[in-house]
């Protein structure tokens, strides 16, 4: 195989910045002064510091917390205790939208209370929003006693020693885990500039990790029981080894070869990206599923451009047409975003007539929200907050139709299904290929983490039904 093999990918170039434009710096550890009103951080000594860890966010974010709850681990911490168990909460963050912001302070509220309740609480912040909104997060919260950015974290885990006086006799061992899935992020941040979108400037520029490093990883995963993993990145196929220039297609030929594993995904592609040689991986690699996420963003070719999401209406087609053709049984899922700065009604118009047009399997719909200092954050946000949701609310019923007719002609198919868990009702649930919630009938024997072979007996525009036939794999 030739690793420095470039793909067809359509332009590598990155996006020019302003002079005014904002950096993508990576933010130091910056703590509060402790002078001030605050209570002091006091460590409590005797036992190992417990923290409560809490997310909201991408995909990403859910990798992060494994990977802070692992480093806390390794300085001597109980990461994942009960808030009122523990010593120090860190709410990993996020600011794709200013809803998702919002969140964010409302938690911080709840946090309040409970800091001042037991002296020698902490609060740190980190994710998105810390980056974005760096030192002013301590002017604005007075209870916050940390912000840190997870692409440097070192400094906090060594303040973290050094203010709880953590007597290390050694990591503490990681609990059994029951996880069958699991994300592994294969690189960090973003080379496109979508006008509307602030994630290059808290992930900053792209940088990939090794495929050994991944692989190893994964192996690791893999033993301690985990069956299903989704390799992540904001642009996830643009992945590129720093050392060699394989790509992601190469990456997943070598995780496919990780024994045990089940199954394999990834998540974000943007459709500039989505080549022939990936969807050839997709087609001939037993571990990786029919389901491939392609965020459009719109359907028209105004709106596109003004979004600089660089391709268009017919070459998004295309893409989609191709991989259809390669990939038997492609389940095809989307993000859109409506409301968008100056969209016209018409412009509109070609969003929903793509979505009748493609017949996604999924469709994330979100109202535009302006990010400070995006380039579209120049456009006046001119389409009232209820057209968005009229909008918003005309897609979502379109999509239900859509999905419910897609899920209809399974019926009486065979669908293979990766057991997740067991509900109320003693049914057991989990997700087929395709990435479709299963709930299965007949699965007595049957437990998480086994993959078996069902009839699908039901259909909803969310959901199958489906009833087991025959154990695939235990
Ligand atoms: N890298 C991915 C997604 C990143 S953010 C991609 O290129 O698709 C996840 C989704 O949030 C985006 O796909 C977009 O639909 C939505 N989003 C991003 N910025 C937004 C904004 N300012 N307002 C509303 N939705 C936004
Ligand atoms: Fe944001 Fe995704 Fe565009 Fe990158 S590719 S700027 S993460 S929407
Ligand atoms: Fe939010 Fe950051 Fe992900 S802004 S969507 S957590 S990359």
């Amino acid at each position: 195989m030739d690793h420095a093999y470039p793909g067809t990918v359509i332009s590598m170039t990155l996006a020019k910045l302003s002079a005014q434009a904002r950096t993508f710096a990576v933010l130091p550890l910056i703590e509060t002064p402790r002078h001030d009103t605050r209570l002091p951080i006091v460590p409590s000594r005797g036992r190992p510091p417990r923290v409560h860890l809490w997310h909201i966010g991408c995909q990403m974010n859910d990798a992060d917390r494994e990977m802070i709850a692992e480093r806390l681990r390794e300085i001597g911490c109980l990461p994942e205790c009960s808030l009122e168990d523990a010593d120090l909460v860190i709410l990993i963050t996020c600011t794709v939208r200013q809803n998702a912001e919002q969140k964010v302070y409302g938690k911080f509220r709840e946090l309040t209370p409970w800091k001042r309740e037991r002296e020698g609480r902490a609060i740190a912040m980190t994710g998105c929003m810390a980056v974005e909104h760096g030192e002013q997060l301590l002017r604005t919260l007075p209870d916050l006693d940390y912000v840190f950015d997870v692409r440097d974290a070192d400094g906090f885990f060594e303040r973290l020693q050094q203010t709880y006086s953590i007597d290390l006799d050694g990591p503490l061992p990681a609990p059994p885990s029951d996880r069958i899935s699991a994300y592994v992020s294969v690189m960090g941040g973003c080379n496109e500039m979508c006008t509307y979108c602030i994630v290059p400037f808290v992930r900053g520029r792209e940088s990939s990790r090794r495929v050994e490093d991944i692989v190893e990883q994964v192996r690791r995963l893999v033993d301690s029981g985990v069956r299903e993993v989704t390799l992540l990145g904001q642009n996830v196929n643009s992945y590129m080894d720093p050392a060699d220039g394989r790509r992601l297609w190469h990456l997943l030929e070598a995780v496919d070869q990780v024994p045990g594993l089940a199954r394999l995904r990834f998540l974000t592609s943007h459709p500039r990206n989505a080549t022939r040689e990936l969807f050839a991986a997709m087609r001939d690699l037993p571990t990786v599923c029919e389901a491939l996420h392609l965020p459009v963003q719109a359907g028209h070719d105004d709106l596109l451009r003004r979004m600089r999401r660089v391709y268009t209406v017919a070459e998004y087609r295309e893409r989609i047409a191709e991989a259809r053709e390669m990939i038997p049984d492609l389940s095809l899922s989307t993000d859109i975003i409506v409301g968008f700065a100056g969209e016209t009604p018409d412009e509109f118009a070609g969003t929903r007539a793509l979505l009748e047009e493609v017949g996604f399997d999924v469709v994330h719909l979100q109202a535009y929200s302006v990010r400070p200092g995006t380039a579209a954050a120049r456009r006046p946000d001119d389409i009232p907050t209820d057209e968005k949701k009229r909008r918003l609310n005309e897609l979502l019923a379109l999509q239900k139709e859509c999905a419910g007719r897609i899920n209809a002609r399974l019926l009486g198919e065979k669908v293979e299904v990766l057991l997740e868990g067991r509900g109320e009702d003693g049914r057991m649930y989990g997700r087929s290929r395709q990435n479709r919630m299963v709930w299965c009938e007949g699965t007595l024997q049957a437990s998480v983490g086994d993959i078996v072979a069902a009839t699908v007996t039901g259909t909803s525009a969310w959901q199958l039904e489906a009833r087991v036939e025959e154990s695939a794999s235990a």
